[in-house]
């Protein structure tokens, strides 16, 4: 289902419908940057949530974070981003068009297809941006270029806060910066995007066992999110394509219309970075009050009892693009079916992906018992916090409903007059799915979406 769409249907029905716009659209556009409309930022939220609701609320093992954008220049110097986070990067010297080395095919430019190509160079994906109020470049920081590190810096604080053994692990999502040197696929590859990631600390001697576990996991969680699974590959990078800190690194692609594509990462980078970032403060000095250790990675390290010693832990590393997911629970739930009445869009989200969970529709919205009604239903449905319930004030109930399958809507609430006939108040709910009408009384209305939505989680 997912793959037989093109990106072209994706970005039209994304901008059409208000889930994501081109940023600074009004002066021409922001190479690599996008924006989230009124449906988007709800899709993305909702994404978002089930990831944290998975990580933290579901499990006992891991704790959340929320650490700074702007990151302390040592951070990415002694985690090696300053000197080993570049991609090669050539020149076309016939039309200046600027390429990442590793995508070129057969020697030629992508854009004018001229070979009088620059030899690589290495680029330094890091944005900086000046710290404090003078502009000599003396005082910089990065924007981070991946969560992670804010995670590991925070190591010790998350352990003496939580009294934590191994192993456990620590939750973050947010926002990263990578200048890519060829932003492109809409959504999937772009300079400024949300990662969740989560670094779980484990016993070293024990990471391959949850290395593996965590892809096992991950892909679950992603079948959970409506991804078919025959959509989804395992990947296992070869040794020569590890980032500089990985032992082993999983991949999980997706087909996207552009084709089988990374979603999601999962590496072991075993002791590295805490390991790096002890060596660091002992180089520095900066904790020059606490005694000194004769261990030179023990900052960042655990007490284990039984052995009596410090252990600096191993930690696996599930990172996933919260945009790259958004771009594939899209794709996958992109359908055109075949009406006796014409072409019909629906979004077959999940309902719990869904930006809109009820739209409420009054057949007549000139009828002040009919809208009365209507927006009274919104406010009970509102109360089971179920997420974004709309008031549709179309005019028009085949449009409404149109409208709603193309955004993934899972039930629209049709009030009319026969609302108020025989002894109880009824009103229609239709199925997004299989376009099913139920005359439900308006009593039984929060029990029955409760239900549904429980459901529909569990499947
Ligand atoms: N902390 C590990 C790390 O950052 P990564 O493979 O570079 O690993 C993890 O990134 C995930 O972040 C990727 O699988 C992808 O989903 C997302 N990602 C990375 N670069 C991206 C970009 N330029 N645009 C959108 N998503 C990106």
């Amino acid at each position: 289902m997912g793959t037989k769409v093109s990106m072209e249907e994706i970005v039209s029905l994304c901008k059409r419908r208000g889930f994501i716009f081109q940023s600074s659209d009004v002066y021409g556009g922001l190479q690599g940057i996008y924006d989230y409309g009124p449906l988007g930022v709800e899709l993305k939220n909702n994404l978002r949530n089930a990831w944290w609701r998975a990580m933290v609320y579901e499990r006992d093992d891991i704790e959340g974070l929320d650490s700074s954008i702007l990151t302390h220049r040592l951070t990415l110097k002694y985690s090696g981003h300053e000197e080993t986070f570049t991609d090669p990067m050539s020149d076309c010297r016939d039309c200046n068009h600027r390429m990442r080395s590793d995508h070129i095919i057969d020697g030629k430019c992508d854009n004018c297809g001229s070979i009088n190509l620059t030899p690589p160079r290495q680029f330094n994906l890091m944005f900086k941006t000046n710290f404090g109020p003078v502009e000599d470049g003396s005082s910089f920081a990065y924007l981070r270029p991946e969560t992670a590190q804010g995670i590991f810096v925070n190591f010790k604080n998350v352990l003496d806060s939580t009294s934590r053994k191994l192993p456990f692990g620590v939750a973050q999502v947010g926002k990263s910066f990578r200048n890519e040197v060829t932003p492109r696929n809409f959504i999937f590859r772009v300079r400024e995007f949300e990662q969740m990631e989560l670094e779980f600390f484990v016993e070293p001697g024990t990471d391959e066992e949850w290395h593996s576990r965590w892809v096992d996991n991950r892909i679950k969680w992603w079948v959970r999110q409506g991804l078919a699974r025959e959509n989804l590959h395992i990947f296992h990078q070869p040794k020569e394509e590890l980032s500089h800190y990985s032992k082993a690194t999983v991949d999980i692609l997706y087909n996207f219309p552009h084709g089988q594509e990374e979603l999601e990462g999962i590496a072991n980078r075993t002791d590295y970075d805490l390991g790096s970032h002890s060596k660091s403060q002992q180089e520095l000095n900066l904790f020059a009050k606490v005694k000194p250790n004769t261990n030179s990675t023990t900052n960042l390290a655990i007490q284990d009892l039984e052995k009596k010693q410090m252990v600096v832990p191993y930690v696996i590393e599930p990172s996933a693009g919260l945009d790259r997911g958004v771009l594939a629970v899209l794709v996958e739930a992109f359908t055109k079916e075949q009406l006796p009445t014409g072409e019909r869009i629906v979004l077959r989200l999940k309902p719990h992906l869904s930006p809109i969970k009820v739209a409420i529709v009054p057949l007549a919205r000139n009828n002040e018992k009919i809208v009365n009604k209507a927006k009274e239903i919104k406010q009970e449905l509102l109360k089971l916090g179920l997420g974004r319930i709309k008031y549709e004030d179309i005019g028009n109930v085949g449009k409404a409903y149109r409208r709603h399958d193309e955004v993934g809507t899972p039930f629209c609430v049709t009030v009319d007059f026969d609302t108020f006939e025989g002894d109880k108040e009824t009103v229609t709910v239709r199925y997004r799915d299989s376009m099913q009408q139920d005359r439900i009384a308006v009593t039984d209305l929060p029990s029955f979406f409760r239900e549904q939505f429980a459901q529909a989680l569990l499947s």
